[in-house]
């Protein structure tokens, strides 16, 4: 008689205490081989090897494909193997000849495959595009590695495919494993192990391990070293494992038991699925995890069905595994023979029609096999215990239904979600039905079938996880995701200034992509910007006060027959609803540019444009900070206003009207490819509105240097755009059509845009936008109003910024410490203010007294607060300003 012994690394051992078992053919019960009973000192010392060979990384540390290369090897092992295998798969089993006979070529299949797709699609390593996080640009990436030691724990019924499929997921991907095979059907196992030595797979790669499962069981889900569990068996044992690996937290997956529903439409293929419902179960004796056990037929076809049922069950040939022309060979063991006679006598109990079967079959000179007949109990209702419980063997309930809804119900009342089947010639109806069972894997039109790039996996108590395709063999892998910052310097780091009295940051990353034209004539431009961008079809986004000023006509004579349309209705600090019916329009148009003609209002609106044209959807599905990876649709902005830098800055603020706060997209592919300042296009802005775009774009500057991200490009612009603003804006107040002060207005706000796009803004903003969403005011107005009490606010943390403020404003600070040049800023602002009649007080502007409270716990939720110079988190001080500005 063969005897069999363990294997552990690379070699074929006794177990330690010399014991052995005996492995018995079902279909005579003779014992046909000795096999080792391994114990706890045994898969110690295995898991002690493939401990071992996993840290030492001699297959670890392989590349994936020079892994691959060696299944490739070890899979041909396998195929050569193949007849010996499904001889002894066959005798050791039960499983007839004609299924046994395949698996050599299969299970080497898989093998490659597996291997394959391992070293060549599996994303092992992925970049991530942009990372999210506006604060801390770093490189962001994603591992994939080998979780380490796994233990597969496989059934009875397909000993080699479940040994190949545990083997190949884990040794593909890099782990090592020891394998135990259920005790009744070890022998298989052991020759695919002998396989791999002879493919000089490391020692320690591959263990296996014969023996009783409770035992061996304990030590392999509970030992420290082990850093995944994959088993595949019964619901019950499944549960005992996960609560067995859960002290040690091991990587737990499952595939168990099922109770799956094989639905018969009405307009099924009477043929085929009669066949379907006798081959979903009775295949392999109906020892099989995912068959349709639960054959739901409508009322309609019921009685022919069952009966067409009944003949093709009773044309099946019983018999000896081995002999030719068998269908269907013994249940494996005599334990389960009982089971199944069992869940026969309770059905009747129960009251379900026995249609055929219900009793043992005794082969002439197999007599002392476990054989039992093709088995049908028709009239089963589903809350019986017949259909509910997982039997294991050749039994089958029929069950009626009259609607799909009833079908899909009765399949769903289940606490397993496996498989599945739907027979109909009518594939929308049959996929409606596939998408409503909650299960794992739904057959339209077949049964039982597999592939190894398709994952297989339970829902419910079927299981957790998936095995196979990419999908299974990233269930052997742990994701490690690795950030690497691009500064090193802890005065770099904005996230750890929260430990630090100075929250400065020193840190420089400077991006100005768009293409900036200002000066006299430069709309003539227009034409060539919108060729050089690739684009023949340019829609204007306006509105409608500047379509009013005559200058969306300017601009549309400017164009030639690149217009294709013109949208003007965009309010005030547009909103959502705005940015989608511009986008509709411009899909309409199959506009392929956007040009922007207007203040902020239009220019941001005109930037979520582009995104939502570009990515689909509508304006609130790209609500985002550092999201997207490519060039949006292409953009050019003719600012109107005096002060908005919209034109150059990687923000877009749109009204979302029902949470009554501005929100923003922050994105540095949303930035204007070009931007053309003519100032033929602001000498029709009214004296008020210069002033109080002019006041925003001051906000933009002084804010921008003050901020705790400042740095010394923005500083520079920042200071440049004051200088300017200082000389300039009372000159393009006073006289509209004063044009050199309009051009050097404009190139301020683009320069303090800049400055403040990369900078960011602070607390000043914050109140502005709280006092324009609540209280319609204007944006400009806002932040020149709140401005100084802001900059006084922050003269402890900002004195030498704003100091460098009141020189660029024109104050002699000569004699001034800093903290008096800073305070002497603030009061050149108001001068400023004063001599360009911009209102000096929130009063002016309609706001009620008593909304200051809300107000300020409104402006403290404003993202800008983030970067003030000063920290800001307490709502009393933010309401103090409010008083102030009042
Ligand atoms: N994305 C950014 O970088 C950024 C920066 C600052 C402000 N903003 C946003 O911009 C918006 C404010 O923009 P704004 O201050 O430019 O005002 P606006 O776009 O709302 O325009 C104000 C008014 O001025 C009129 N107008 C514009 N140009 C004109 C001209 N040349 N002649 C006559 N009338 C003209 C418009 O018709 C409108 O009625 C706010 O929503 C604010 O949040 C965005």
């Amino acid at each position: 008689m063969d005897a069999y012994k363990l294997f552990i690394d690379g070699d074929f051992v006794e177990a330690q205490s010399g014991e052995t078992f005996e492995s018995v053919d079902p279909g005579t019960g003779g014992v046909i081989a000795l096999v080792a009973r391994a114990g706890t000192v045994d898969a110690e010392v295995a898991i002690a090897a493939a401990r071992r060979a996993f840290d030492q990384g001699e297959w670890s540390g392989l590349a994936p494909e020079v892994r691959a290369r060696k299944c490739y090897e070890f899979a041909d092992q396998i195929a050569a193997q193949g007849v010996r295998l499904a001889l002894m798969e066959s005798m050791d089993s039960g499983q007839i000849l004609g299924l046994s006979k395949f698996w050599g070529m299969l299970a080497s299949g898989t093998l490659r495959n597996l291997g394959y797709y391992a070293a060549t699609k599996f994303p092992w390593e992925e970049e991530i595009a942009f990372s999210g996080n506006v604060f801390a640009p770093a490189r962001e990436y994603i591992r994939r590695e080998p979780i380490g030691v796994c233990v597969g724990i496989i059934p009875w019924n397909f000993p080699i495919s479940m040994a190949c499929w545990k083997i190949a997921h884990a040794i593909v991907m890099g782990n090592t494993i020891v394998l135990k095979p259920a005790s009744v059907t070890p022998l298989t196992a052991l020759i695919i192990a002998e396989a791999a030595q002879v493919a000089g797979i490391p020692p320690g790669v591959i263990n296996v391990l014969t023996g009783p499962g409770a035992e061996l069981g304990k030590t392999l889900c509970t030992h420290p070293d082990v850093d995944k569990i994959a088993f595949t068996g019964s619901t019950v044992v499944g549960s005992q494992i996960m609560r067995m690996a859960a002290d040690t937290v091991k990587k737990v997956t499952l595939e168990l038991g099922g109770k799956s529903a094989n639905i018969i439409l009405d307009d099924a293929d009477p043929e085929l699925a009669v066949e379907g419902a006798i081959f979903g179960t009775f295949f392999h004796q109906g020892q099989v995890c995912e068959s349709g056990t639960r054959v739901l037929v409508a009322g309609k076809i019921y009685d022919e069905f069952v009966e067409r049922m009944r003949k093709r069950a009773e044309e099946l040939r019983v018999g000896y595994q081995l002999l030719p022309g068998t269908h269907q060979g013994p249940l494996v063991s005599a334990d389960q023979l009982a089971t199944v006679e069992g869940y026969v006598r309770l059905g009747i109990e129960e009251g379900a029609e026995l249609v055929t079967g219900g009793a043992r079959v005794q082969p002439s000179g197999f007599e002392n096999g476990f054989y039992y007949a093709p088995t049908i109990f028709a009239n089963v209702r589903n809350d019986m215990r017949i259909a509910q419980e997982e039997i294991f063997g050749p039994v089958v309930c029929v069950e009626r239904f009259d609607s799909d809804e009833e079908a899909v119900s009765i399949a769903n009342d289940s606490m397993y979600g496996l498989a599945g089947g739907v027979f109909s010639n009518n594939n929308s109806r049959a996929e409606r039905i596939a998408r409503q069972v909650r299960t794992g894997t739904m057959w339209i039109n077949n049964f039982h079938i597999f592939g190894d790039f398709a994952p297989f996996g339970g829902y419910k108590q079927s299981g957790v996880g998936c095995e196979l395709g990419g999908v299974g063999l990233a269930e052997y892998t742990q994701v490690k995701r690795v950030h690497m910052n691009t500064a090193t310097s802890r005065k770099a780091n904005y996230t750890m200034s929260l430990f630090s009295d100075d929250p400065r940051v020193d840190w420089l990353q400077y991006l100005a992509p768009t293409k900036v034209l200002a000066g006299h004539g430069t709309l003539a431009g227009l034409p060539q910007a919108v060729v050089s961008l690739g684009c023949r079809r340019a829609m204007i986004l306006t509105d409608v006060g500047v379509r009013q000023a005559g200058l969306t006509q300017l601009v549309q004579d400017a164009l030639c027959d690149f217009c294709v349309g013109v949208f003007d209705d965009i309010p005030a600090d547009s909103d959502l609803a705005t940015v989608d019916a511009a986008t509709a329009k411009a899909r309409e148009l199959t506009a392929d540019c956007i040009v922007s003609v207007g203040g902020g209002s239009v220019i941001d609106t005109a930037k979520a444009v582009c995104v939502t044209l570009k990515n689909g959807g509508e304006a609130n599905d790209h609500i985002a900070l550092m999201r997207l990876t490519e060039p949006q649709i292409p953009h050019i902005a003719i600012p109107t206003t005096a002060g908005t830098g919209s034109e150059v800055t990687n923000v877009a603020v749109i009204h979302n009207t029902k949470l009554d706060r501005k929100v923003y997209i922050v994105d540095t592919n949303i930035i204007p490819d070009v931007a053309i300042l003519d100032p033929r296009l602001t000498m029709t802005l009214p004296a008020r509105l210069t002033a109080a775009t002019g006041m925003d774009a001051i906000t933009h500057a002084v804010e921008a240097l003050t901020s705790t991200l400042a740095q010394t490009v923005c500083d520079g612009q920042a200071l440049h755009a004051l200088r300017l603003m200082k000389e300039f804006l009372p000159r393009a107040v006073a006289n509209g059509e004063d044009e050199q002060a309009r051009i050097q207005v404009s190139v301020a706000a683009c320069m303090a845009g800049w400055a403040f796009s990369t900078a960011q803004v602070g607390l000043a903003h914050s109140m502005a936008h709280t006092i324009g969403t609540l209280h319609h005011a204007h944006h400009g107005t806002a932040c020149g109003v709140v401005l100084p009490k802001v900059m006084r606010f922050n003269v402890d943390y900002a004195a030498d910024k704003l100091a460098m403020a009141a020189q660029a404003l024109g104050v002699d600070t000569t004699d001034m410490t800093d903290h008096e040049a800073a305070l002497a800023a603030a009061d050149a602002v108001e001068a400023l203010m004063r001599q360009i009649k911009h209102p000096m007080t929130l009063r002016e502007l309609g706001i009620p007294k008593d909304a200051l409270e809300a107000d300020a716990l409104h402006a403290l939720g404003d993202t800008a607060t983030l970067f003030n110079a000063r920290p800001v988190s307490d709502p009393a001080e933010v309401l103090e300003l409010f008083h102030q500005a009042f």
